[in-house]
């Protein structure tokens, strides 16, 4: 593939898909679309090479915008997205906006321009919450908060476009998604930078929620299987294989920074929170996938990036960030 358009590329998970297709595969250039909304930040994409990197700032949702980076290209992979939980709960407008009308705005330039690949990153939130065992791709879809209902929404758009159309398009469902550059609205940064600042850790209901954990690089590589082995119309689960509930996550997290549970604050939990979730990644591993980073070296390594980027959190909190948090935690 010559030209990759990366949608949300100037975001977390984007931004590691970005450098990774630099690194590995040098016949290729990558052109980001991002909207920089709160969560996409430049700073992300610094120190690429502008002979194969171009940075385009647009809206997925703006046909005009998406038709000039994506004309012309061999793929898109889109990592746009509204993806709190805790904001949808506030307000769908913007994940209906993005995870579904900027969606479908996508696929019609890649039906149009004939794109090879279109890959639509999605989320495990999309099967909702098990009890035991692990979902399966062919698995009923059953979101049950706002934002995996517009994740959801936007898969089912991709599935339609390949039906209808015959647009090559590929799904992937990622688990938790944790390492350097994440928003720090996200359970991780927040609980790694407010304990850095000796701050509370405002921890949701009983702490036993669990959620499976995949390093970023480790997802971005799964992403970059899918879109190059995986087949069209095709959906592939992409897991970490490291289920934490959230207090041994938290524990974890103050080991690494050297405070104690003094800094833990039980508060009321999210309406709606999925209990577990876990899905099997046997399909994408049979395409020669498999997560490389050990939960104890990933954990290390991402505290570790905070504690030496104050540069990069330091600045996000404050602002907006601010507005948010003191509406989301304010009265918990
Ligand atoms: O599973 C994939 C999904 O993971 C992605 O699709 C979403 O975009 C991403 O936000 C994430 O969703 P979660 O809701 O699981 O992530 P979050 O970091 O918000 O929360 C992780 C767990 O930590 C969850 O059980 C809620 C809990 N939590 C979260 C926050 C922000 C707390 O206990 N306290 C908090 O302040």
């Amino acid at each position: 593939m010559k030209k990759i358009v990366v949608t949300g590329g100037a975001g977390f998970i984007g931004s590691a898909f970005v450098r990774f297709q630099l690194e590995r595969y040098p016949g290729t250039k990558v052109v980001t679309l991002d909207a920089l909304a709160y969560s996409g930040n430049p700073a992300n994409l610094e120190g690429l090479d502008p002979e194969r990197h171009r940075f385009v700032q647009g809206d997925i949702a703006d046909p005009e915008a998406v038709r000039t980076a994506v004309e012309g290209a061999d793929a898109i992979v889109n990592f746009a997205a509204e993806s709190h939980v805790d904001r949808s709960l506030m307000g769908a407008e913007a994940f209906i906006r993005t995870n579904i009308t900027g969606v479908e705005v996508l696929l019609r330039a890649a039906r149009e321009f004939g794109v090879q690949r279109y890959l639509q990153v999605s989320t495990d939130e999309v099967y909702g919450s098990i009890d035991e065992g692990a979902f399966r791709e062919g698995d009923p879809l059953s979101p049950r908060n706002p934002y995996s209902a517009s994740k959801a929404g936007g898969e089912l758009f991709a599935r339609a476009h390949f039906e209808t159309f015959g647009v090559p398009v590929v799904i992937t469902r990622g688990s938790n998604t944790y390492g350097p550059r994440q928003y720090p609205e996200k359970v991780l940064p927040l609980f790694v930078t407010n304990a850095i600042d000796g701050l509370p850790l405002p921890l949701y209901g009983d702490g036993l929620n669990v959620r499976d954990w995949l390093y970023v690089d480790d997802h971005a590589a799964g992403i970059d299987c899918a879109l190059r082995q995986g087949v069209p119309g095709e959906i592939y689960n992409i897991a970490g294989g490291n289920e934490r509930t959230n207090i041994e996550l938290t524990r974890k997290i103050l080991a690494l920074t050297g405070r104690d549970e003094s800094l833990v604050k039980p508060v009321t939990d999210r309406p709606g929170h999925d209990r577990r979730y876990s899905i099997d990644a046997s399909k994408l591993n049979a395409l020669g996938w498999r997560p490389q980073m050990p939960w104890d070296d990933g954990m290390a390594r991402a505290v570790q990036w905070y504690q030496e980027n104050e540069a990069w959190w330091r600045p996000i909190k404050s602002g907006e960030y601010r507005a948010y948090y003191d509406a989301q935690y304010g009265a918990r």
